[in-house]
């Protein structure tokens, strides 16, 4: 849906093929050609580690029929976007929005990967910082032209009268941002390190909501450093021990 939402709307995205069960062996010739690395998504719901990113053609293959025929994320996997891998830096970039207009908060940058620098599994996140340093007025200023403001114009031609965070997934190849993924809600650990970073009172940001003042609200910003690290129980984000007391510090730098 969002893929096909990008394309309607000129919002700069990877380019992409889904694959289900009827359709498993041209997916399995597509991911063997397919220019290295490439990405496979489960298509549904997979707290955030239904990403795999196939070094080999081979590795795709087989990571395509475990996801489609062996289930491996369960019925979010039953249908698998194969995805352009693009090589930059990631950023997320969070918009309140009342139907009308939006209200842009702090952006933030999360690190995924369960490994000392950035290695291994894709997780839900281990950790997040705001602000982002490469995430500059100019870049920003292409963030809002090329991909808030046509979203959220989409949203209303669409008529979907949305309320609510947009979470914007976003890659930055060359300076030049593209979409990754949409979602509605805030980010975690992302949310950690953003609302610290809030002056405003967040029921005057939720009272121009409702009046659908978002547009106007002048929003007051902590310039200081936040950052969150996330301590797992040890395997997570395969099999780990559960019952542990789960630690989220925030500290403000
Ligand atoms: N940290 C990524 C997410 O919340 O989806």
């Amino acid at each position: 849906f969002s893929k096909m939402f990008m394309l309607k709307y000129g919002i700069p995205t990877a380019s992409y093929k889904t694959f289900n069960t009827e359709s498993i062996s041209s997916g399995i010739d597509y991911v063997s050609k397919h220019s290295l690395p490439v990405v496979l998504k489960a298509d549904g719901l997979a707290a955030g580690k239904g990403v795999i990113i196939a070094e080999t053609n081979e590795e795709a293959v087989s990571v395509l029929k475990e996801m489609i025929s062996d289930k491996k994320f369960g019925e979010s996997s039953a249908k698998v976007v194969v995805e352009q891998f693009l090589k930059g830096i990631e950023v997320s970039v969070f918009a309140l929005c009342d139907g009308e207009g939006y209200l842009l908060l702090p952006e933030a940058k999360d690190y995924k990967r369960i490994g000392e620098k950035d290695t291994g599994l894709n997780t839900g996140g281990m950790g997040a910082v705001s602000p982002v340093p490469f995430a500059d007025e100019v870049f920003m200023k292409k963030v809002k032209n090329n991909i808030i403001d046509p979203t959220i114009a989409g949203l209303k031609s669409e008529g979907i009268d949305y309320t609510g965070f947009v979470f914007f997934g976003l890659i930055s190849v060359q300076g030049e941002p593209f979409v990754i993924e949409y979602n509605a809600r805030m980010g975690d650990p992302e949310t950690e390190a953003v609302v610290p970073r809030i002056k405003s009172d967040f029921v005057d940001i939720f009272i121009a909501l409702g009046e659908k003042q978002l547009s106007k609200f002048k929003l007051e910003v902590d310039p200081r450093t936040a950052t969150t690290v996330v301590l797992v129980s040890g395997g997570y984000p395969e099999e780990f021990e559960k019952d542990h007391v789960n630690n989220v510090y925030n500290i403000i730098a």
